[in-house]
């Protein structure tokens, strides 16, 4: 159990003097049971209690043992960041809860003790999309950032190119048309016999390693926004098969280099090719592989090249977490959202 410890609101405290609405927000769709108290943008406490060392021996996410240790967790994980920010449940104003994307046994964990907790307190419940969630979690460390901007939303689940127009309007120009790039970066890793989740230990190989093999990008000269991730995928797999019946074998980190370099170049030529398009001087990252260190650095050098501000959420931010679900919620409330009863679903395929 980890208890984050985050730097918010560096930029700027105007809001300080606004009395915001205190949210217990709580998040299980994957494999981590998470639970944060939140104030506007700000963070009271983000408890994240993660399942990566129970389902590494699997090589990836069990669902249903995802499910059983969030049942076993919840309640700790909830009274954990409660007490964290020395409050009780007579301090929150309202229970916010991952509808949806997602794992459905998992994302049932959360949503039921919501519901639990809702209708034992009396506390109205907002539903929130795990994405709207990932996008506000820049909202937490960057203070100015306000919509309209371009986001970028980079996951395990997911990669799109998003204009988010305003907190809660949100229009898509770009999604995956196979793998998501995390996705990609978990299956490369495993090919590469390393642990899950790819990400981080492909971001580790690869610092030590070279872009020596090359690899096409997608969906060259082409003038849509989409990404494909899984013919790189397919063409480190063959790679390494056909060296393997050679009787030779891949350099592995100049193999995670490569495979790291060529995801990246064309995550940043969509993303940059939009802003331009369409005029925007903001662009934001969001999700788990915006925990890349080579992401952003590739990103924040595009960006002064083109005179475009690029945000990333603090690293600890960008993987799943409960905070950034009570940010979100936040501006659902703003925008009039009604709170739901208890008929609520999770819902897996929950889109935005
Ligand atoms: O946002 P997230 O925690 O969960 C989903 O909503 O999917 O993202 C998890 C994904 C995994 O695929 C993981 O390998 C990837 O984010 N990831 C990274 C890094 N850290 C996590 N990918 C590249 N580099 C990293 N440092
Ligand atoms: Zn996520």
């Amino acid at each position: 159990m980890e208890n984050e410890e985050i730097e918010m609101n560096t930029e700027n405290e105007s809001n300080s003097e606004k009395k915001e609405n205190i949210i217990l927000a709580i998040e299980s769709s994957c494999d981590e049971t998470a639970c944060a108290i939140t104030s506007g943008r700000k963070v009271l406490s983000n408890v994240i209690s993660s399942q990566i060392e129970i389902h590494r021996r699997f090589g990836g996410v069990v669902p249903e043992i995802a499910s059983r240790n969030h049942t076993m967790a919840i309640s700790n994980i909830v009274k954990e960041a409660l007490d964290d920010a020395k409050l009780t449940l007579k301090d929150i104003d309202a229970i916010a809860v991952t509808k949806g994307s997602g794992l459905l046994g998992a994302l049932i964990v959360g949503v039921t003790f919501a519901k639990g907790l809702s209708y034992a307190t009396k506390i109205p419940l907002y539903a929130v999309n795990h994405l709207n969630g990932h996008i506000a979690a820049n909202y937490i460390a960057h203070e100015k950032l306000k919509p309209p901007y371009i986001c970028l939303l980079v996951s395990g689940g997911h990669t799109m190119l998003l204009e988010v127009i305003d907190y809660n309007n949100i229009k898509i120009h770009g999604t995956t048309r196979d793998d998501a790039c995390g996705e990609a970066f978990d299956k490369v890793a495993r090919v590469l016999g390393l642990f899950y989740p790819g990400g981080p230990e492909i971001e580790r190989l690869a610092k030590i390693g070279k872009p020596s093999y090359s690899f096409t990008k997608p969906f060259k000269g082409e003038t849509h926004y989409d990404f494909s991730f899984s013919g790189i995928k397919t063409a480190v797999i063959n790679l390494t098969e056909n060296e393997k019946a050679r009787g030779n074998s891949v350099i592995p980190e100049n193999l995670a280099c490569s495979f790291q370099e060529c995801a990246i170049e064309s995550l940043k030529d969509n993303a940059f090719r939009l802003c331009n398009e369409l005029s925007y001087k903001k662009l934001a990252v969001a999700g788990g592989v915006g925990a890349n260190g080579r992401l952003k650095e590739v990103f924040q050098k595009e960006g002064k090249e083109k005179k475009i501000t690029v945000y990333f959420p603090p690293r600890a931010l960008c993987t799943d977490n409960a905070a950034m679900i009570g940010v979100a919620a936040h501006y659902l409330i703003e925008s009039g959202e009604q709170p739901v009863d208890l008929t609520l679903d999770a819902d897996a395929n929950l889109r935005i």
